[in-house]
């Protein structure tokens, strides 16, 4: 197939993806079989596969939830039901508000009975587990509700998910939801694993959860202490239920871990299982953030629906941020990759949430002085959902009689020496130093980081002795390590040294967006960065663009663009750029080349004047598509631009044949072949 028919036939299968899964998921009345959607969905992945440059991001096969980078890794498939979210209750009375408003549409009476089921909220990621004739056929991940991401042979892993079920009571169809969760103890021992390793920890169970259910390595999850837990049923055959605690049995009855659960019928036995559970939110191995409430009775789940991805008979009520007293020991200026400089606190230890903290993040001076907080100070922390927590408030009234003294931002940088200062309009401090030592450390670290070129072996100990080392002053350093280099450093074995040039070879080939989130520039993060390439895709032309340009760019706003053409002005950053050439890192993102410069290899010439453009605005117009304008009209034109008053280009163009185009033809070739931002 050429790529015209195939352009054409993406356009139709996605058109008709859309369509089906209209009729399927919002007017619930599917227009066809599982397996004729199946076949499209297949032959659109298999075009895309062929056709790279086709993939638009809207695609059906591209929408696999908050999951980007990575989605690629795994085969989608599609949830027969959708998997919803829950909608948030914070306070008793907004559980009461809902509880109203399901009467009401209900018809049941306030003083009626009406029967909820209560569980625990598990702060894990949700899974779907599907078992025909008692095998488990496919897992997957929630992804955006609709499509999720393949991910069986990791699931298959986990000790508490059943390759089969007991025969005698395995239904022919069962769709198993739950929660896939690592509990706190087993958490805290694998970033306690990793951060010896000098690799990066997990910021939560739930991050750490999910990382490690999407290996591309099953091997890695199993090493991982996984459980899961069932919460719901997706699509049955011949497992008749009429409530949903009903359903939970059953799936006890297949051996499966189903959550506990507690039946309520007034507002008043929700809010005593809340209270239970919240009492015994510390001394539960799990992470739990509320409990959800669920009308047990599947008929009046029906006739409520949903709204907006969530069902209207589900309600998630969240529990309060998990907050304790502790001393602040001392407070500590921290240097970050761009030289900011942000104060954290040394507390007293104190356990949150199972977690022993003690550090407490403290944001900017600003927050600090609003605070009002101090050395030696008590304060309520509070963990939301990271592993550092904050500093609610302190309480002046029991600081000693002498009061405590005002802390003040250093003026010189605790690593390097060089001035700190505040940039114009803003809360944070930096380091000015250009060569400053954690700064570097810092930023390779990042570079090498997950979301970035993902260097494995690349810890932040490893960088420190690079650094000491004076083997690597930047980025591209990294490329012309040598073996006998990394082994004259303390502690790095032969097979050490060789994954870790492995890692740096591989490195260079992945995505520019990566590179270029990779290089740590201010207020560009893997969005940001995935924007400017597609915009822009080759490096030299990002790196050339200046501000103007960058602030053209669609999605890109004045601070980006600043931020963006001041890191490539730097004279040390060309330096780098040179040597990341040298050691050939791709610096092109060849797809996005494509689909930004659809005009590539096409000649224009331009005659006459124009109504809506300049001369100029318009050269720039079609070569900002990749396009070209040539002076003279010849064989090699593909097309001849004419406005009014055409010269003697019109008739070359009429004599050769060439195709010419007046100012609305153009414009309709514009539309499309619309890139180009
Ligand atoms: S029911 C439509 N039950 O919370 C019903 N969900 O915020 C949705 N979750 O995606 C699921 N514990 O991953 C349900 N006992 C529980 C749950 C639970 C945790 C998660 C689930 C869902 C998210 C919604």
């Amino acid at each position: 197939m050429d790529i015209e028919t195939a352009r054409t036939r993406t356009g139709q299968l996605r058109a008709e993806i859309e369509r089906a899964n209209e009729a399927y998921y919002i007017r619930q009345d599917p227009t066809m079989s599982d397996a004729e959607w199946d076949a499209l969905f297949d032959e659109l992945t298999r075009l895309e596969k062929e056709f790279p440059s086709l993939v638009t991001p809207d695609s059906p096969t591209q929408r696999v939830g908050a999951l980007r980078a990575v989605s690629s890794d795994f085969r989608p498939v599609r949830h027969s039901l959708p998997m919803l979210s829950l909608a948030k209750a914070n306070t008793v009375e907004e559980v009461a508000e809902w509880d109203t408003r399901i009467r009401r549409m209900l018809g049941i009476d306030r003083a009626a009975p009406l029967r909820y089921t209560c569980e625990p909220k598990y702060d894990g990621l949700s899974v779907e587990l599907v078992y025909r004739a008692g095998r488990l056929e496919t897992g997957s991940t929630r992804g955006d509700g609709f499509v999720g991401e393949d991910v069986t042979p990791n699931l298959r892993t986990l000790g508490s998910i059943p390759a089969r079920l007991p025969a005698e009571a395995a239904p022919p169809l069962v769709e198993v939801r739950g929660e896939v969760y690592m509990p706190i103890d087993a958490f805290r021992q694998l970033n306690r694993g990793l951060e010896a390793e000098g690799k990066p920890v997990f910021a939560n169970p739930r991050n750490s959860a999910a990382g490690s259910l999407r290996q591309k390595d099953p091997e890695i999850t199993r090493a991982r202490p996984l459980e899961f837990v069932a919460h719901g049923l997706g699509r049955t055959e011949e497992l008749s239920t009429r409530t949903h605690s009903e359903g939970l049995a059953s799936l006890r009855r297949l051996a499966l871990p189903v959550t506990e659960s507690r039946s309520a019928a007034s507002l008043e036995d929700i809010a005593l299982f809340y209270k239970e559970m919240l009492d015994r939110r510390d001394r539960t191995p799990y992470e739990m953030d509320g409990i959800v409430v669920k009308v047990d009775d599947l008929h009046l789940q029906d006739d409520l629906g949903w709204v907006s991805r969530s069902p209207r008979w589900a309600i998630a009520w969240k529990f309060p941020p998990v907050q304790r007293r502790s001393r602040i020991l001392r407070i500590m200026p921290s240097l970050g990759r761009t030289g900011k400089i942000t104060p954290f606190a040394e507390l007293e230890p104190v356990v949150l949430s199972g977690a022993r903290v003690k550090l407490a993040s403290l944001f900017n001076i600003d927050e600090i002085r609003r605070k009002d907080i101090r050395e030696g100070d008590i304060a309520l922390v509070q963990r939301g959902g990271e592993v550092i927590p904050n500093v609610v408030r302190v309480y002046p009234e029991e600081r000693p009689p002498q009061g405590l003294p005002e802390w003040q931002m250093p003026e010189r940088c605790p690593a390097c020496g060089a001035a700190v200062e505040r940039l114009e309009g803003e809360v944070d401090f930096y380091c000015t130093g250009a060569r400053c030592p954690v700064q570097l450390v810092q930023r390779l670290f990042h570079f090498g980081s997950r979301g970035a070129l993902d260097i494995t072996g690349l810890g932040e100990k490893t960088i420190q002795q690079l650094v000491q080392a004076d083997l690597v002053h930047d980025f591209g350093d990294l490329f012309t390590l040598t073996r006998a280099q990394l082994l004259g450093l303390e502690r790095m074995g032969e097979k050490s040294a060789d994954n870790l040039l492995a890692a740096i070879a591989r490195a260079k080939d992945q995505p520019v967006a990566r590179l270029v989130y990779g290089l740590g520039i201010r207020h560009v993060g893997e969005t940001v960065a995935e924007t400017l390439v597609r915009a822009l895709p080759r490096l030299e032309d990002l790196a050339a663009a200046n501000e103007q340009r960058l602030r053209e760019v669609h999605g890109i706003g004045p601070v980006v663009a600043k931020s963006v053409a001041a890191f490539f002005a730097n004279a040390d950053t060309r330096d780098v750029m040179a040597k990341l050439r040298a050691a050939g890192v791709r610096t092109e993102d060849t797809a996005a080349s494509q689909a930004a410069q659809p005009l590539a290899g096409k000649t224009f010439v331009l005659t006459g004047t124009f109504e809506s453009y300049s001369r100029e605005a318009l050269k720039a117009l079609l070569t900002r598509r990749g396009g070209k304008v040539a002076a003279s009209v010849s064989k090699k034109t593909d097309y001849v631009v004419a406005g009014a008053d055409p010269g003697s280009k019109l008739d070359k163009a009429k004599q050769l044949n060439r195709p010419i185009l007046d100012e609305a033809g153009l414009e309709r070739l514009l539309e499309e072949v619309p890139g180009g931002a």
